[in-house]
């Protein structure tokens, strides 16, 4: 038997994966970056087959790690997160700096960053699992605390996408049943809001596999709005 709770015990950071050059370059939220070896020094990832950021972490041959804190704004996980680069220009509006390596790296809510060379690259059927060797890295601000993707869960009250390789879909939204009563929630991918004023079903009675009926994403990304 599989407990799919067991899983989320199972401790991960919050990072940006990006890769590109000066011309065009992308990036995608993740929380499945983790160091491999130490000598040398090797970081992998797991990208989304689908991910736009894919086809430039292929034709580089390279990609670029961003640690968030703990207090990252909610804008950097909708823009980068929940909604793809072929829709629009995910660095338009937010910090990025060239690496040594030429990577495109996201600065914003940024603590640490790393310029890694696409060493292996192993296909997982829905994912990619990319290990690359560190070529550079910096701290860029020693104060922050790393935020953790429990953390992301139990605090922030946020839940990851379908191409997260750690989505759950029966967990369903992070709304506490005692919490019950007429309110609003927003879907983290393309804003639509769900009243629960304006249907017959409150929105926690909605079944675990009901979609948001704008872009489909899954009930467990809404979030609760004033
Ligand atoms: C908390 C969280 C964790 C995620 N983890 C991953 C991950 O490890 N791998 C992945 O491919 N996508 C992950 N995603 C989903 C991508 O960030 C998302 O699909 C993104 O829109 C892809 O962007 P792109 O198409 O512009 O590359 C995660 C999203 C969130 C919010």
């Amino acid at each position: 038997m599989i407990n799919f709770e067991a899983l989320y015990k199972l401790s991960y950071g919050m990072y940006v994966v990006s890769s590109g050059d000066h011309k065009s370059g992308n990036a995608y939220i993740s929380n499945t970056v983790f160091q491999v070896t130490s000598n040398p020094p090797q970081i992998a990832t797991c990208c989304h087959k689908d991910n736009y950021t894919i086809g430039f972490i292929q034709q580089t041959k390279a990609f670029a790690v961003s640690v968030l804190h703990e207090h990252s704004s909610s804008d950097i996980f909708k823009r980068l997160g929940y909604k793809s680069g072929r829709d629009f220009k995910k660095f338009e509006g937010i910090h990025v700096k060239y690496g040594v390596s030429g990577l495109p790296i996201v600065l914003d809510d940024a603590i640490a960053c790393f310029e890694c060379e696409l060493v292996q690259s192993i296909d997982l059927g829905s994912h990619m699992m990319f290990i690359g060797q560190l070529i550079h890295s910096e701290l860029l601000e020693e104060a922050s605390e790393p935020m953790t993707y429990a953390y992301y869960r139990d605090v922030k009250k946020a839940a990851a996408p379908k191409k997260a390789p750690t989505y759950q879909a029966y967990i369903g939204p992070m709304v506490e049943p005692d919490t019950k009563g007429p309110k609003r929630y927003q879907c983290l991918a393309c804003d639509y809001i769900y009243d629960d004023a304006e249907h017959d079903l409150l929105f926690v009675d909605l079944p675990y596999d009901w979609e948001c009926p704008d872009c489909g994403s899954p009930k467990s990304i809404f979030v609760e709005i004033q």
